[in-house]
């Protein structure tokens, strides 16, 4: 399960910064490029609480890889339904993605230094 969340993380960021070069006009990309971020993106919200929902017994803070890929989902969904266009709040959820995605790791190094059982790493 770990490993599964780290790969679909690691895909989400690299399509991410391929849409954030195309929007900066420095590459062109297939409209799939979009439609394999949002799934991805999908994925990782639903891993990342499978995976690292234990860590919320310990408090909101200590859990916030289980649900911080919420917001940069939230944020793309209402970019993509064109609720909101405005290219600041597409940067804004960049920045929001990578946090979400630095909050994963830190949950995994966290886990690693406590040395959690197996079965507790469900
Ligand atoms: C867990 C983290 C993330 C989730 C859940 C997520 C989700 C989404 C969703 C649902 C959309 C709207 C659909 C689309 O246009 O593809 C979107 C758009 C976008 N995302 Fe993410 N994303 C995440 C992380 C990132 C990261 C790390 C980057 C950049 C490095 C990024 C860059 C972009 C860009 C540039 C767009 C706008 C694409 C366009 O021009 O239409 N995302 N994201």
């Amino acid at each position: 399960m770990q490993m599964a969340l780290r790969i679909v993380a690691l895909l989400t960021l690299l399509l991410g910064a391929v849409l954030a070069l195309q929007l900066l006009g420095v590459v062109l990309v297939s409209g799939l490029v979009n439609m394999f971020h949002l799934l991805l993106g999908i994925a990782t919200v639903i891993l990342a609480f499978a995976a690292l929902s234990s860590a919320l017994r310990d408090g909101a803070w200590r859990g916030i890889g289980a649900w911080f890929a919420v917001v940069p989902l939230v944020m793309g969904l209402l970019y993509y339904t064109n609720v909101i266009r405005l290219p600041v709040w597409i940067w804004l959820h960049v920045l929001m993605g990578l946090l979400a995605i630095g909050f994963i790791e830190m949950a995994f190094a966290r886990r690693r230094r406590l040395g959690r059982a197996p079965s507790e790493q469900l």
